[in-house]
């Protein structure tokens, strides 16, 4: 059976959810920022971005292998051809960033949601030494991720021929 006329719709649901998933997470810096300046609100701004993960980024981030693999299908492309070569290295590179968010980043935050939700004891002069090497860590895993999904965008869209 001939399923490709269902190419344009599939293509519709894999951009709309990659616009759906991903950019959010190009605010979640804004969001940090703000919460690193009022240490007041570091928690909230921290669960709003640990909210958005788990309910947008990650679960809608996961029907986008479903919908490009099924555009694979009826396109009958075979990624492991030269032509698709950018295809691979986009499926390569997206199995490392959602692989780092959902078993690494996920967990840094949630530790960092941790230390921030009890009040600082009587007389600290500043955040724990933990939670300050935990943001870094945080922003450099967030910057990694945030550059590997425009690779894969870039990748998808342009599909480079060298
Ligand atoms: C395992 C994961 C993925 C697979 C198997 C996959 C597969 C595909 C395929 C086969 C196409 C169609 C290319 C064509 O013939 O025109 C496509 C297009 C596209 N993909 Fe993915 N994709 C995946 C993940 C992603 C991710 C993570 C993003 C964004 C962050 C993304 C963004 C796009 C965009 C924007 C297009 C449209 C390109 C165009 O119409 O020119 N894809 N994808």
């Amino acid at each position: 059976m001939d399923l490709a006329w269902l190419f344009p719709w599939l293509l519709f649901l894999h951009v709309l959810g990659a616009i759906v998933a991903f950019g959010p997470a190009f605010a979640f810096s804004i969001v940090g920022t703000m919460g690193g300046a009022e240490p007041q609100h570091a928690n909230f701004a921290t669960r709003v971005s640990h909210a958005m993960t788990t309910k947008r980024v990650l679960p809608i981030g996961f029907t986008l292998p479903i919908t490009g693999l099924a555009i694979i299908a009826v396109r009958g492309i075979n990624p492991f051809e030269r032509p698709f070569w950018w295809l691979a290295l986009a499926i390569v590179l997206y199995l490392v960033a959602y692989g780092y968010g959902f078993f690494v980043q996920r967990k840094l935050v949630e530790r960092a949601i941790d230390l921030t939700s009890t009040p600082p004891p009587a007389g600290a002069s500043g955040p724990p030494p933990e939670l300050m090497a935990l943001v870094g860590r945080i922003q450099r895993g967030g910057i990694g991720m945030g550059l590997l999904i425009v690779t894969i965008v870039f990748l998808m869209v342009v599909k480079p021929q060298i």
